[in-house]
C-alpha cells in the first residue's frame, strides 16, 4: 500500500489540465466510487491497528493533496470559460470612470496667465525658498520694516537669511538681474506667511506678479494694461479705479479695486456698501530697485502688480471662507466644473 499511496502521489503532482472535462474525469478516477483512493480506503479499513497508524497520514495526505488539485483547476478553468463565453457581453455601456474638473485656484491663474499672454507677457516661475535680498533686500525694504518680523514671515531655523516667500515679487528681483530689458513676465506661485488660519487668512496661498520694464513706460501704461486686464476677467463694463497706496518697491504706489458686479456699483455685502472691490496692489518699479537689480534707472522704466489668487476666485464665485480652497471636499470643487 505505502508504495502504491507514492505512486498515486506522484500522479497527482503531475496532473495538469487545459479542460474541465478532463478534471472531472480525474477527479472520478481517484475519488468516484471506484477511484484509486476509494479503492485504498476500502483496504485500509481492514487493516491492523499498528498498520493504521503507519499508513493513516500518508493516505489522508493524498486524498487532501487530490482535492486541493482538482479543486484550484476548477476554479482557474471556470475563470479562464467566464471570459471567453457569453457571459461577458461586449456590447454592455462602460462604467464611466469619474473625471475631476480644475481646482479653482488652477482655473483662476491660468485665466490670469492667459490674459497677460496675449499683451505679450511670458511665465517666469522661481523657488519658494527664497533669500533675503530677493523677498526684501533688492525691493527697497528697509532693514527694520515690519514684513521681515518672523510674524509675518516663515525663516528656516538657524538662517536668518533663508525664508519662504512671503511674495510673488521676489520673481521681479530673479528677472531683472537674469535679463535685460524689455522684460515682460507674469509670476504665478505659492507664497506663506505665518498666519492664523481663518475665513480670511491663510498661511499658504498663490499670488501672480506681473512686470514690464522697457524704455518710456509710464503710468497710463499700467493703467490701460490693468482695465484691459479687469474687463477680461470680470465683464467688458468692468470700471476701475486706482487709489494711493504704499509699497516699498513701487513708487508711485496704488491699490486697484473693479466695480462691483454683483450690485453693479450700487453697494451691497460683497463690497460692503462701497460699490468697488480691490483687487491688487500695483505701481511704477522704484528706481531703488532697478539699480539694485543692475538695470539702468535713467534709461529705463517699469511698472509691477501683484494680486492674490485666492481673493481673485473669492470674488469671482463669491467663495466666503477661504479655508475650502485647501480642503478638497469634492462637494466644493465640483461646483467650478472648468477645464481651462
Ligand atoms: N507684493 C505685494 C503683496 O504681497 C503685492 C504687490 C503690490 C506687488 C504692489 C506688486 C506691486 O508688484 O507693485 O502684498
Amino acid at each position: 500500500m505505502k508504495n502504491k499511496i507514492s505512486e498515486l502521489l506522484d500522479h497527482v503532482e503531475k496532473f495538469t489540465s487545459e479542460k474541465l472535462e478532463q478534471v472531472e474525469e480525474f477527479r472520478i478516477g481517484m475519488l468516484g466510487k471506484k477511484g484509486e483512493i476509494t479503492r485504498l480506503f476500502e483496504q485500509f479499513k481492514a487493516f491492523t491497528s499498528e498498520q493504521k497508524r503507519e499508513l493513516g497520514k500518508d493516505l489522508n495526505e493524498l486524498k487532501t493533496k487530490t482535492l486541493e488539485k482538482i479543486n484550484s483547476f476548477r476554479e482557474l478553468l471556470e475563470k479562464s470559460q467566464e471570459k471567453t463565453s457569453g457571459i461577458f457581453d461586449m456590447t454592455m455601456p462602460a462604467n464611466s470612470e469619474p473625471v475631476g474638473t480644475r481646482h479653482p485656484i488652477s482655473i483662476m491663474k491660468n485665466k490670469t496667465v492667459e490674459i497677460f499672454k496675449r499683451l505679450g507677457y511670458v511665465i517666469a516661475e522661481g523657488p519658494e525658498i527664497e533669500d533675503d535680498r530677493h523677498v526684501f533686500g533688492a525691493l527697497n525694504f528697509p532693514p527694520e520694516h515690519p514684513a521681515r518680523d518672523m510674524q509675518d514671515t516663515f525663516f528656516i531655523e538657524k538662517n536668518p537669511d533663508i525664508l519662504l516667500r512671503t511674495h510673488t515679487s521676489s520673481m521681479q528681483v530673479r528677472a531683472m538681474e537674469q535679463t535685460k530689458p524689455p522684460i515682460r513676465i507674469i509670476c504665478p506661485g505659492r507664497v506663506f506667511r505665518n498666519e492664523a488660519i481663518s475665513a480670511r487668512a491663510h498661511c499658504i496661498f498663490h499670488q501672480i506678479e506681473g512686470l514690464y520694464i522697457d524704455e518710456n513706460v509710464s503710468f497710463a501704461d499700467l493703467k490701460q494694461t490693468l482695465l484691459y486686464f479687469a474687463r477680461e476677467m470680470f465683464g467688458k463694463d468692468t470700471q476701475i479705479r486706482l487709489r494711493p497706496s504704499y509699497f516699498p518697491f513701487t513708487e508711485p504706489s496704488a491699490e486697484m479695486d473693479v466695480s462691483c458686479k454683483i450690485c453693479g456699483g450700487k453697494g451691497c455685502n460683497i463690497c460692503k456698501g462701497t460699490g468697488w472691490l480691490e483687487i491688487m496692489g500695483c505701481g511704477m518699479v522704484d528706481p531703488n530697485v532697478l539699480e539694485s537689480c543692475g538695470i539702468d534707472s535713467e534709461k529705463y522704466t517699469g511698472f509691477a502688480f501683484g494680486m492674490g489668487v485666492e481673493r481673485l476666485a473669492m470674488l469671482k464665485w463669491q467663495v466666503r471662507d477661504l479655508r475650502l480652497y485647501f480642503e478638497n471636499d469634492i462637494r466644493f470643487l465640483q461646483q467650478f466644473g472648468s477645464v481651462i
